[in-house]
């Protein structure tokens, strides 16, 4: 006797008519036609079932604390980091901990279990480290919520955030963080790259770093972050998140950076909403759109995860922590409209986001957790043209958040139709 059984699946790569079985919170079979019974049974009735969502770059300690104390009018990424600065001192952690719980639900009821986070630790107390790692322990029966310590002002720029650093990650947060082109000077920013990948390799820790988020083309910390994981062997466990530079960057000097980036091992993390937000802002037209090269970034065979990144914050006001706007956002943005890149673009927000974050056991495999997402859609494409209602979403065997599914109900001079926007 099986716990659940999802009933008439299609799965991401095409296979329809599939049944899921479900024991003990691992997926126990998949087969078509199963005969088996179990506590609880759900028709998806050839729905698309995936495993959950990911998002691979977050700032919960910042989330849903818009307009506090003002709003961003510039719209600016130096603005959003004022006024995140001015917000700090009023930060508790009671409040931090309750509007990252908010977004959490969000997220959940979104279908995406699994969330980046980076942490500011530029406050000696680090409020937000704790408060967070309070979180993503509270959390963890239903999401998995891993914690970068991020030194918003500056590795070195920031007195301080040296050590800050070395506390965040003694109280528990797993991978190191950055943001080498806010540091004083390329010299220092290459050097803070050099130093927080000796301090991840000495802890057998993940990196991922903001890096080169802005639109100067001669921005080369991605350069640095490569080399130095290939000189400490950190092959697989380093991310270049944002890269948004490489967008405005000379094609020749991308056609070198490419290859270096796929043999050290370094993923991509792109964050399309806010990149096409921030970015450009001191051009006139044509406006670059900021968006790091995901489609040449895959070609080249390099790993990439979408990220969220904000979500009514002092850099972005709008949002619902739906990782399917994110994935709309970035093939429209990355002109990746063919078939076979919108597939790869649901890719970004689900294996290849866990792969990057080196979730355990995620996919839809006897093995692995019994964890996935039922979408009121026939396939990827269409749940990402439609923002697909999540009508599933289960955790370890149990569904964990339902929403009913999206029709219209038109009354056009009698005939009454439903509508339910499917092809
Ligand atoms: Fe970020």
């Amino acid at each position: 006797m099986l716990d659940l059984i999802i009933r008439n699946a299609t799965l991401p790569d095409g296979r329809q008519g599939v049944d899921i079985g479900i024991e003990e919170g691992r997926i126990a079979v998949l087969k078509p036609k199963l005969e088996a019974q179990a506590g609880r049974e759900i028709h998806a009735d050839g729905y698309l079932v995936t495993p959950p969502l990911v998002d691979s770059h977050f700032h919960m300690d910042a989330t849903l604390s818009l307009g506090r104390p003002r709003h961003n009018e510039s719209g600016t990424l130096l603005e959003g980091i004022q006024i995140w600065a001015e917000q700090q001192p009023m930060l508790t952690a009671e409040d931090i901990k309750t509007r990252a719980a908010t977004q959490c639900r969000w997220a959940i009821a979104r279908g995406c279990l699994a969330v980046r986070s980076h942490v500011d630790i530029a406050d000696p107390a680090l409020t937000a480290v704790e408060a967070l790692l309070e979180l993503r322990d509270e959390m963890r029966p239903w999401l998995d919520l891993q914690l970068v310590a991020f030194p918003q002002n500056g590795y070195f720029r920031d007195q301080g955030a040296v050590e800050n650093m070395k506390r965040a990650l003694d109280l528990g947060v797993e991978v190191v963080g950055g943001i080498p082109h806010f540091e004083r000077t390329m010299a220092e920013g290459a050097a803070s790259v050099k130093a927080l990948c000796e301090i991840a390799a000495a802890r057998g820790l993940l990196v991922d770093m903001h890096c080169d988020e802005s639109d100067d083309p001669l921005s080369r910390h991605i350069e640095s972050l490569t080399f130095e994981a290939q000189r400490l062997g950190l092959q697989g466990r380093v991310t270049g998140s944002h890269l948004t530079s490489m967008h405005a960057m000379d094609n020749y000097y991308v056609s070198k950076l490419l290859p270096l980036m796929r043999e050290a091992g370094v993923a991509a993390v792109a964050n399309p909403l806010i990149n096409i937000t921030l970015q450009g802002r001191y051009d006139s037209y044509p406006k670059r759109r900021g968006m790091t090269r995901v489609k040449e970034l895959l070609k080249t065979g390099i790993n990439v995860g979408l990220g969220h990144d904000c979500v009514m914050d002092p850099w972005y006001s709008l949002g619902s922590h739906d990782m399917l706007e994110v994935a709309h956002m970035a093939l429209h943005v990355g002109h990746m409209t063919g078939r076979a890149e919108i597939r790869e673009i649901f890719s970004c927000i689900t294996a290849r986001g866990a792969r990057l974050m080196h979730l355990p056991d995620y996919g839809l495999a006897p093995g692995c957790h019994g964890d996935l997402v039922v979408f009121q859609a026939r396939d990827c494409i269409e749940a990402i043209r439609l923002r697909a209602t999540r009508l599933y979403v289960v955790r370890r065997g149990k569904v964990i958040a339902t929403s009913p599914p999206q029709v219209a109900q038109l009354d056009l001079g009698g005939a009454r139709r439903d509508v339910d926007f499917l092809a």
